[in-house]
């Protein structure tokens, strides 16, 4: 089945590819059909991934997959939330930037010592751009961060985010893991037991 990914970004397709196209999935990001990204307005990460699957699902008229994901911190109230890929940006046309990203957080958190945080992700998937019926999926991954990166695999606040258990960060895990463990595998997982009921 073709579906169009409402993301442009690669890691998001690697990760999800890999569990989605064992099942028979050809997952297509959405700039190589020259979809660009649309808003994100919506305070909560499912309204969010709503509103990326619709609006890739009408512009290209396949069935559609978003993932909506970021990172909540306890001691920020839940921030950066679903500001989490533009949380060091000042004006919206300023390029996304994971360094910059990972730089605020260090400075939001210095001298706190309740360092815990958890990953959320929102995958929904649309047959077609009205679907009254998303199948929608929720997974979350509790760790706290450091205060200082390890670790070069992954993206974004990976190389901050320490899962105690394991001694590790999700950067110094190697992908499959990663995917094992994470909140986007969860999601999915979660998802894929959906299946069934999709037609
Ligand atoms: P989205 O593309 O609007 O869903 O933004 C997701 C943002 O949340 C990413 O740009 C990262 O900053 C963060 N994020 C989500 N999932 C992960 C992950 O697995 N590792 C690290 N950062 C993540």
């Amino acid at each position: 089945m073709k579906v169009v990914l409402a993301s442009n970004n690669a890691k998001k397709l690697k990760e999800l590819g890999e569990i989605l196209t064992p099942l028979g999935w050809e997952l297509i990001a959405q700039g190589q059909l020259g979809v660009s990204e649309c808003e994100e307005p919506h305070h909560t990460f499912v309204e969010n991934a709503l509103e990326k699957a619709r609006h890739a699902a009408r512009l290209t008229g396949l069935p559609a997959l978003a993932d909506d994901s970021g990172l909540c911190v306890a001691a920020l109230g839940g921030a950066p939330g679903v500001q989490s890929a533009r949380y060091a940006q000042s004006a919206a046309d300023e390029p996304k930037s994971d360094a910059r990203n990972n730089e605020k957080l260090l400075a939001e958190l210095a001298g706190q010592s309740d360092r815990r945080a958890h990953f959320v992700s929102l995958i929904v998937f649309v047959r077609h751009a009205d679907d009254p019926q998303p199948i929608i999926a929720e997974g979350e991954w509790h760790g706290e961060i450091l205060t200082a990166e390890r670790g070069t695999a992954g993206f974004g606040y990976d190389p901050l985010f320490y899962i105690r258990e394991l001694d590790q960060t999700s950067a110094e895990l190697p992908a499959a893991e990663k995917n094992r463990r994470s909140h986007r595998g969860q999601a999915l997982a979660r998802f894929v037991e959906r299946l069934p009921s999709c037609r």
